[in-house]
């Protein structure tokens, strides 16, 4: 087999498993309890609603009695007097029900709509308070879905599973029962059609079961795939892979529509059965209702009246309104189930990273940062950082430069504690890092890194990030003073140009400005730029050296940064190699010493030095 074709395997064998597996998940019924507890602040409306569904089940046969009385009290006996009330009460029982089921209808909407968002507020939250070693793992595509769409079966759950089942089951009891009460040998007579019903739904559930599915997963994989692909479009168009990729399109294409086609089937299948039951039910109350009528024995004779027999053909056609409606439910009671596991798995994860339960208040210095041998790995007994130690004096402008993948963006990330240490401390302002609150020490912290995220809105929003503080003239301010002013001036709405993260109306260097001033509308104690200069062209090298002189002036800045001219103005370069601290010192210092940083100068700065 050539490499392709091994791939190739190994991509069914992945889809083929993913099937079985979605197969092989029942719904457990545990998870309902758990669910039911969230409409425990609801549950007065909850009782009312189910208050209404029992009302409505017992009014349900109240139409089909009325006929039968109309039949048999006045119409067979020629009593015209009587006919325009019972008129009237089948319209006034049609008015009755309609309020009903208006009222519950609406509450119930109501109720999941309530629960559904209080919901969507608890997940969302939960996904907030998780540390970035949660989002390392999480894909976005899957989180969404948890969000959204998610929580929208469990909608469909509230709102037409739990009260509609209860009442469909019910009423199906109900008008057995009214049947029973008027005419039970007749009754008797239709029951053996049951087991045929339940029979056939039994065996409907299970294949549509199969094949709904598998036409989910597939519908997902289809989606995953169109993702990719509209988000990776140009590097799909770069490699001219557009007609393989059109090819494994059509393949999942295919796949999600058999399996829809294999549902369709099966209701196509099931609901006739149905009806022919049905049918089978009603020749058995001509028949044998006809003879009961007709009284040719005399055991049976005046056992049924025209109006008992109106009853049960009116009683059968609804009869299985219920069955048909609760085997569609089933899917939606699946569904519903499984996306509650998966919920319930979210919404378990612990966040690994917490504020302590008596948080230290920072101190009042102003941004010194101490780190004290410290270990570090994103996966266990994978070093990234090993036994790191400096400081950076309040004010200090420390310059980080190593190899890439030594450990530079880890350091920062650590000194904002998106990830706690292994061994060691990390101190800011004499407080570590983990006897503090998240929120106290970030507060302290301004980051600019090399890819810029910019929230859909305008510049000036995206300058300001939420903090009405900042006023639009200190908006104007930081911008002239960073050098973004030139980029806003051409923009066609000046500070209330719309920008989009994806919309690629500001180049990347040009969203970096961008975040300079947000930084530095920020005023932050300390700063930290992760290779922030990459990207800004070096025709403006000056006004970059000024941005990012006005950007560390007055607090302590820790800079990864290519640029030689940063380094040099720094009051310490730290050099990090496979996540051990080499050296240590200033510019001229560590190029008398002729190590690491001697060769990294020689291969990467000596050019830009001279040009
Ligand atoms: N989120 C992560 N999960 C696992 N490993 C990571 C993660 N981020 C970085 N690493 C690894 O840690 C090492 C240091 O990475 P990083 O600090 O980004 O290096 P630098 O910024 O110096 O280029 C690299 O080997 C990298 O593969
Ligand atoms: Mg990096």
């Amino acid at each position: 087999m050539n490499p392709a074709e091994v791939l190739e395997k190994a991509r069914q064998e992945r889809y083929r498993a993913e099937e079985q597996e979605a197969l092989q998940r029942r719904g457990d019924l545990r998870q309902m309890k758990r669910l039911l507890r969230y409409l425990r602040p609801r549950r007065k409306q909850v009782a009312i609603a189910v208050l209404f569904s029992v009302l409505i089940a017992i009014l349900t046969p109240l139409p089909m009695v009325i006929i039968k009385e109309a039949i048999d009290v006045y119409i067979m006996p020629g009593n015209y007097g009587g006919l325009a009330m019972m008129a009237g009460l089948l319209l006034l029982s049609a008015i009755v029900i309609f309020f009903l089921e208006k009222t519950s209808h609406y509450m119930i909407a109501k109720i999941g709509q309530q629960t559904m968002r209080d919901l969507r507020q608890e997940v969302f939250s939960h996904i907030q308070s998780q540390p970035l070693r949660f989002f390392d793992r999480n894909p976005v595509g899957r989180l969404i879905t948890r969000v959204t769409s998610d929580v929208n079966v469990l909608n469909e759950l509230f709102a037409q599973g739990v009260v509609g089942i209860f009442q469909q089951s019910f009423s199906l009891v109900v008008i057995l029962g009214v049947l029973f009460f008027f005419n039970w040998q007749l009754t008797l007579l239709i029951l053996p059609i049951i087991p045929l019903i339940a029979l056939a739904s039994w065996n409907f559930r299970n294949n549509v079961f199969v094949s709904y599915r598998l036409t989910r997963v597939r519908l997902s994989r289809l989606n995953t795939f169109m993702q990719e692909n509209i988000t990776g479009m140009r590097t799909v168009q770069a490699n001219t892979r557009e007609d393989p990729q059109f090819r494994l399109f059509d393949e999942l294409n295919r796949a999600h529509r058999d399996a829809h086609i294999k549902t369709v089937f099966q209701y196509a299948l099931f609901f006739p059965i149905v009806e022919v039951v049905t049918t089978l039910g009603l020749a058995i109350v001509v028949w044998q209702g006809g003879r009961m009528f007709l009284a040719e024995e005399a055991a049976l004779a005046g056992a049924v009246t025209v109006g008992q027999l109106a009853l049960f053909v009116q009683a059968l056609e609804r009869f299985f309104q219920p069955v048909k409606d609760l085997s569609e439910k089933y899917n939606i009671v699946q569904s519903a189930i499984a996306a509650s596991e998966r919920l319930f798995v979210l919404l378990d994860t612990k966040p690994t990273i917490v504020d302590p339960e008596q948080p230290v208040q920072p101190g009042v210095g102003a941004g010194r940062i101490e780190f004290r041998d410290v270990w570090f790995a994103y996966n266990p007994g994978e070093w990234v950082l090993k036994g790191v130690s400096f400081t950076a004096e309040q004010g200090q402008t420390i310059a980080i430069v190593g190899p890439t993948g030594s450990g530079k963006t880890t350091l920062m990330a650590l000194l904002c504690r998106f990830y706690d240490i292994q061994k060691g401390e990390i101190l800011v302002d004499g407080v570590d890092v983990r006897d503090m609150r998240q929120a106290d020490l970030r507060e302290k912290i301004a980051i600019v890194m090399q890819d810029v995220f910019l929230f859909h809105g305008t510049v000036a929003g995206n300058v300001r990030l939420g903090r009405d503080s900042i006023t639009d003239e200190r908006i104007a301010e930081v911008c002239e003073r960073t050098g973004f002013d030139n980029v806003v001036r051409r923009l066609p709405s000046g500070y209330e140009s719309g920008v989009k993260e994806r919309g690629a109306t500001l180049s990347t260097g040009e969203k970096q400005l961008l975040s300079f001033a947000r930084a530095l509308a920020f005023d932050p104690q300390i700063l930290v730029l992760d290779e922030a200069t990459a990207n800004i062209d070096t025709q403006s090298e000056e006004q970059l050296q000024r941005a990012v002189a006005t950007l560390c002036a007055g607090r302590t800045s820790l800079v990864i940064a290519h640029r030689l001219s940063t380094i040099q103005r720094a009051h310490k370069i730290l050099v990090i190699h496979h996540g051990h601290l080499v050296e240590e010192g200033t510019h001229q210092e560590l190029l008398r010493r002729g190590g690491l940083y001697r060769r990294l100068y020689d291969l990467q700065y000596r050019e830009q030095a001279a040009g």
